[in-house]
């Protein structure tokens, strides 16, 4: 990927600077459908693993720490959460927590992921059965992404473990080219259009079904009522 630096748009190119870097806090935020959750699970090194924690208000810190979950014989058994597997990764080095949706989570979360995202001196946790201690291994790091637009909106607690805080406006290249080369222009262009902004699932989903019923159908069913105005755009985009 590194090769590739130059030709990213620049958020892309800010994102892979940070990792580079070795900063291991970095907060994705922006329009949904621009790649921030992949990239959270896959840019960077991530050889010992990515663990992904989709916050919601019904979470609870057993999604994040762990807790006892009922196993097949009817028995509790522990299971560990995102936040701790990540901590431990593949044994030796600490792995990759991807917190989607941080918005969303509740207080009680929130308080959790706070130490679970603590500078790597003072973040430790201990097994409320065993008491065992556990700290992130060395090579721990974080992503979070959210939709929200003003940072302020988010807890300033929160907000300040994370210095590296990028607007991701541009779909990934890798993401466009996933879609036929007539409809990489538009998708990228109302991606980030406000109002009339449409994300990079609809334009897949569109071109999947276009295959097999037509451009006419596939737009109406995808676009609705905007289908006309986008087959003009995708018309003039074609042209130019
Ligand atoms: N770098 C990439 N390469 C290939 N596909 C991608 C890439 N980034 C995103 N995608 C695809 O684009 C869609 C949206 O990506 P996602 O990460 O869920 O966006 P976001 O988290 O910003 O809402 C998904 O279907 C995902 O698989
Ligand atoms: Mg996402």
């Amino acid at each position: 990927m590194n090769e590739e630096t130059v030709t990213l748009p620049t958020c892309w190119k800010h994102f892979q600077q940070a990792l580079d870097s070795g900063v291991n806090r970095v907060l994705l935020y922006g329009p949904p459908g621009t790649g921030k959750t992949y990239a959270g699970l896959r840019m960077g090194n991530v050889s010992a693993g990515a663990f992904r924690l989709i916050c919601t208000e019904d979470m609870t810190n057993l999604d994040v720490t762990g807790g006892f979950l009922p196993a097949s014989d009817g028995s509790f058994q522990w299971m560990y959460g995102a936040g701790i597997k990540a901590w431990n990764g593949d044994g030796m080095t600490g792995g990759r927590l991807v917190v989607d949706e941080i918005d969303k989570a509740g207080g009680d979360v929130e308080a959790t992921l706070l130490s679970i995202l603590d500078s790597e001196e003072s973040a430790e946790w201990s097994h409320p059965e065993t008491g065992q201690m556990f700290r992130p291994k060395p090579g721990f790091s974080a992503v979070m992404t959210t939709n929200i637009e003003d940072m302020e909106d988010l807890p300033p607690a929160l907000t300040d473990r994370f210095p590296v805080k990028i607007r991701i406006n541009e779909p990934h290249p890798d993401a466009l080219e996933r879609l036929s080369y007539d409809l990489r222009g538009i998708a990228k262009n109302l991606c980030d259009a406000g109002e009339r902004r449409v994300s990079l699932r609809a334009f897949m989903t569109f071109d999947q079904m276009r295959k097999t019923i037509g451009t006419e159908d596939a737009s109406k069913i995808i676009f609705g009522d905007r289908a006309e105005s986008i087959l003009d755009a995708m018309k003039i985009e074609a042209v130019a």
